[in-house]
């Protein structure tokens, strides 16, 4: 047996330890970086992401004769931070010559939901006696201004409109 095997008492390599110690803190460094810095970069991207254009498929075509006003229902989805939240919406959808117009189903007085009077071709709404053209101007009643538009295209033979956006 070698006699410099089983040194209890001999001092350890200073410069060993100190680079182990350097060693051990570069390595907790470099691992707090990359979770703490994917932690942050996970709660933080909500709020970096851009925000796109979310067209919502509404119906076929076929669903809309032209110059009758048809209610078309749809699952709004908006984004909440990390949750999505559906809610049950709809829009008022009219084509006239080849024109496609989407109507936000809300009265522009207090925001009452309208309905379509085909034997007075008005838009009526309950609540305080609205009335708006086909067009959607008003007519009478307490409404300050015309039915506000939603963007409306048609692709594929399906119609889409942009709820967020007032045309
Ligand atoms: S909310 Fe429609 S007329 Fe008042």
């Amino acid at each position: 047996m070698c006699p410099s095997d089983n040194k209890p008492n001999q001092p350890e390599n200073p410069q060993r330890r100190t680079f182990l110690i350097a060693l051990i803190t570069a390595m907790g460094g470099f691992i707090s970086f990359v979770l703490g810095g994917s932690g942050l970069f996970y709660f933080l991207s909500p709020a970096w992401r851009s925000k796109k254009e979310d067209w919502v498929e509404v119906g076929p075509v076929d669903s809309v004769k032209e110059g009758d006003p048809v209610k078309l229902d749809y699952v709004k989805r908006k984004m909440d931070g990390w949750n999505v939240i559906e809610s049950p919406s709809s829009v008022w959808v009219v084509q006239q010559k080849g024109e496609w117009v989407a109507y936000d189903p809300h009265c522009t007085h207090l925001g009452c939901p309208y309905r379509w009077d085909a034997s007075k071709q008005a838009f009526l709404c309950p609540c305080h006696g609205g009335v708006f053209t086909k067009d959607g101007n008003v007519v009478s009643g307490p409404p300050p201004k015309p039915l506000n538009r939603f963007p409306v295209k048609v692709e594929g033979g399906t119609i889409y409109v942009l709820p967020e956006g007032i045309a």
